[in-house]
């Protein structure tokens, strides 16, 4: 598993102190309780590295994870790697102002990150495409930023249930779209192998 060694750097709750701009960096972006923590520890393979909670909101910091740096070639110097888990967008029960600042946060965020090579974004495969994931995918459309779409807790859909919501799904994405897309379970283990690949190839690219 090449994204096992995951460790915890930081939580922050403004971009600017999040860990030095370097190097390359993947976000878990998603609805408020989609499973973006759940999905970071099972593809690191920690349990209990990102914090999860039956309780919508949970996250509410940006939270920072090292890499084991990667390595293009002999010749060249070994590039930092992180993955950031971000707070869940959307929650009404999370007070208004902390919404907003999130909301100011993680667009910030996302506009002036450079080390930024992509974003996991989380999905619930039971609810697809609801504002933000509209807005996030519109957002990589416009500036080329590569995506990759986890349908998760595909485990509370049978197979075939599964199978028509990701086909479902890639058919409404807008044309153009940089986007993968894939079913997932971070309960079931689905996936997660494929989820692996994914991540590596946007930290790599
Ligand atoms: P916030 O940080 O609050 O935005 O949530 P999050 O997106 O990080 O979600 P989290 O990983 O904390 O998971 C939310 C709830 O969904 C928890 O009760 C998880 O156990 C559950 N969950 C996450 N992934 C799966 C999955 O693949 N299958 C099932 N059945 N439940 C899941
Ligand atoms: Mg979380």
């Amino acid at each position: 598993n090449p994204l096992q060694g995951a460790q915890f750097v930081l939580a922050a709750h403004r971009i600017n102190q999040l860990p030095a701009d370097e190097g390359a960096e993947v976000a878990f972006a998603g609805r408020s309780n989609a499973g973006k923590s759940s999905a970071l520890n099972a593809l690191t393979g920690h349990r209990g590295l990102a914090r999860t909670s039956k309780t919508p909101g949970r996250t509410q910091q940006m939270v920072a994870f090292s890499l084991p740096p990667i390595v293009h070639g002999e010749a060249l110097p070994a590039l930092e790697a992180r993955l950031i888990d971000l707070p869940g967008y959307g929650y009404a029960k999370v007070p208004e102002a902390l919404r907003e600042h999130w909301r100011r946060e993680i667009d910030r965020y996302l506009h002036e990150r450079r080390s930024l090579r992509g974003v996991v974004l989380i999905v619930d495969i039971r609810h697809p495409l609801k504002e933000f994931d509209r807005m996030m995918l519109d957002f990589c459309l416009r500036t080329e930023l590569a995506c990759h779409v986890l349908l998760t807790k595909a485990d509370k859909l049978s197979r075939n249930q599964a199978s028509q919501a990701l086909a479902a799904l890639r058919k409404e994405l807008p044309v153009g779209t940089p986007a993968t897309v894939q079913v997932f379970s971070s309960a079931a283990g689905t996936g997660v192998e494929e989820a692996r690949s994914a991540v590596m190839q946007l930290l790599e690219g």
